[in-house]
């Protein structure tokens, strides 16, 4: 008997195309997991319109019916929990945490970030990363501690900036490069070669000094 895929759940904000590579992955049978629910804070997110097309509960909760931040996060967290889900994804989903709602999740739960954190954290970092002259830019899969966008780096990917680049073309350069990274992360965790400790990552049992590299392969390396 094969072991029983891992239970994961996703949230996003927006249009899902990280959900979407994620699910390419699993239908191409390199990724062993069963999403059990994708949540968002608005009911128009194109993430839930995948989601549902491709048979999977979803969920959307209003902010604005919340007396506060917190009662939101803590009624989404329950809800999270009570799917069934054993690591969270964050794919977009555009909302600060309650650091005390988030807390039973931290080790499993990661975000990606269009960014090479700890550079450019919060938004707008295409704009960022091309207002500094910075020669390359990429993006980031971390552990989602109560900091924003300040948990541990577990892996990242990265591109160069070319002359003439403008944000939206960095942001599509970079975007297919997330399609990549997210699903080779996710797979890492559930298959638990990567693993959170208190101080600091794990990776096959050793520390993990640096971010993993994405390479043109679309694996994940030390470097
Ligand atoms: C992605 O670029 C992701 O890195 C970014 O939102 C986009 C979601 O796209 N996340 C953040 O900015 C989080 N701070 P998608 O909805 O098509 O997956």
């Amino acid at each position: 008997m094969p072991d029983s895929p891992a239970k994961v759940a996703l949230l996003a904000s927006g249009r899902g195309s990280n959900l979407a590579a994620l699910l390419a992955a699993r239908e191409r049978g390199e990724l062993p997991v069963e999403f059990v629910l994708v949540a968002s804070d608005k009911a128009n997110a194109g993430a839930l319109r995948l989601a549902e097309a491709a048979n999977i509960p979803t969920l959307a909760l209003d902010p604005r019916s919340y007396p506060d931040r917190r009662a939101f996060d803590l009624d989404l967290f329950a809800r999270l929990a009570a799917s069934g889900a054993e690591w969270l994804v964050l794919a977009g989903f555009m909302r600060i945490l309650d650091g005390e709602a988030l807390s039973p999740w931290i080790g499993r739960m990661i975000n990606i970030h269009p960014s090479l954190l700890p550079k450019y954290r919060g938004l707008h970092t295409h704009r960022r990363a091309l207002e500094a002259n910075d020669p390359e830019h990429g993006a980031s899969v971390h552990f989602v501690t109560a900091e924003l966008d300040g948990g541990p780096v577990i892996a990242q990917a990265r591109l160069p900036i070319e002359a003439g680049d403008d944000e939206l073309q960095l942001a599509q350069r970079l975007l297919p490069l997330e399609h990549r990274l997210l699903p080779a992360v996710l797979g890492l965790l559930v298959s638990q070669r990567l693993q959170w400790h208190e101080h600091g990552p794990r990776f096959d049992g050793q520390p993990l000094l640096r971010p993993l590299t994405l390479g043109d392969d679309g694996s994940l390396s030390v470097k």
